[in-house]
């Protein structure tokens, strides 16, 4: 193929990238967007703070946008994020215990609800996991409601949308290390327990390296039982191009990773300011980086 999305779609997988509603009026933007891409992540349109913005009002302006765009240009939507311990709305921050939990579960069932046969895979539980070597859970005001949260956030997205893949998403899990490990053993356990969940989704903000074992981890994962899946893929430092290859090879090499999502268009469209970790330049113009990801695919 030509394009990032028509190339992975001959391999049988989407390329796609996080998308602001706000910017989809930039021509520039909105051009490479449609010329280069089949799959959309709102960037952050349909998290708590952006849907649930009081209490049981919903607001579905930003992500409803986000839809009608990709559904007019053939893209799918992968959801994001049901639940986190970031951009909860304020009155979320504030609450604990029951009340928190049975506000978790509200905000997935109406949220799920909405776009039911809208997405195809939601992340259902984004970060919950702690960085360092613990392998254990984050604390947050979500996990003190109990341990069980994230299965329960997972049943509740099943029932309300028994269509949509239902992802775990996380970061700092390129790899084989105590993270991703503590995530596996989650994942093991919820197969076993006839917990639904279908995929696995890694962030894979990147640096310098691609971890030795960036496939290997992958391939762990799938052979529980999951789709896998690069879910926010940027990638700083100078051997920028090299690494992008890296990552579209190994998601290649593993037949259950379904999809490669890019976090941004252009380099100024990046959370990671002034780290250039995209595939196009403000301008819009190819980059070096672009190129070794097209000729990956
Ligand atoms: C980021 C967005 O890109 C920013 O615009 C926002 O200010 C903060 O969140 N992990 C995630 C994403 O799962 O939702 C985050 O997105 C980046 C890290």
């Amino acid at each position: 193929g030509t394009t990032l999305g028509t190339s992975a779609a001959e391999k049988g997988r989407y390329f796609g990238a996080a998308v602001a509603a706000g910017r989809l009026g930039d021509s520039t933007y909105a051009g490479i967007l449609d010329r280069e891409f089949n799959a959309i992540t709102p960037e952050n349109e349909m998290k708590w703070d952006a849907t649930e913005p009081n209490q049981g009002q919903f607001r579905w302006t930003g992500g409803d946008q986000i839809v009608a765009h990709a559904q007019a240009h053939g893209q799918k939507v992968r959801g994001h994020t049901l639940t986190w311990h970031a951009q909860q709305p304020g009155w979320a921050q504030n609450m604990s215990g029951s009340a928190l939990r049975n506000a978790m579960v509200n905000h997935i069932t109406q949220v799920a609800t909405h776009y039911k046969g809208k997405v195809f895979a939601w992340d259902v539980v984004n970060e919950a996991f702690a960085d360092g070597g613990s392998g254990g859970r984050r604390d947050s005001n979500l996990q003190r409601t109990g341990n069980d949260w994230i299965e329960v956030a997972f049943r509740t997205a099943r029932a309300a949308d028994p269509g949509a893949k239902l992802c775990y998403n996380d970061y700092n899990t390129d790899g084989i290390n105590a993270k991703s490990t503590g995530i596996y053993n989650m994942v093991r356990d919820f197969k076993s327990r006839g917990v639904p969940i279908d995929c696995v989704g890694f962030q894979s903000h990147l640096g310098n390296s691609v971890s030795g074992d960036y496939q290997a981890n992958l391939q762990r994962f799938a052979d529980l039982g999951v789709d896998v899946q690069i879910t926010e893929l940027d990638i700083a430092g100078s051997n920028q191009a090299n690494n992008y290859a890296t990552v579209v090879r190994s998601c290649l090499a593993v037949s259950r990773c379904t999809g490669i999502t890019v976090w941004g268009i252009r380099d100024s469209d990046s959370w990671r300011t002034g780290e250039n970790p995209l595939l196009f330049t403000a301008s819009g113009a190819k980059k070096a980086a672009y190129t070794s990801t097209l000729n990956a695919l």
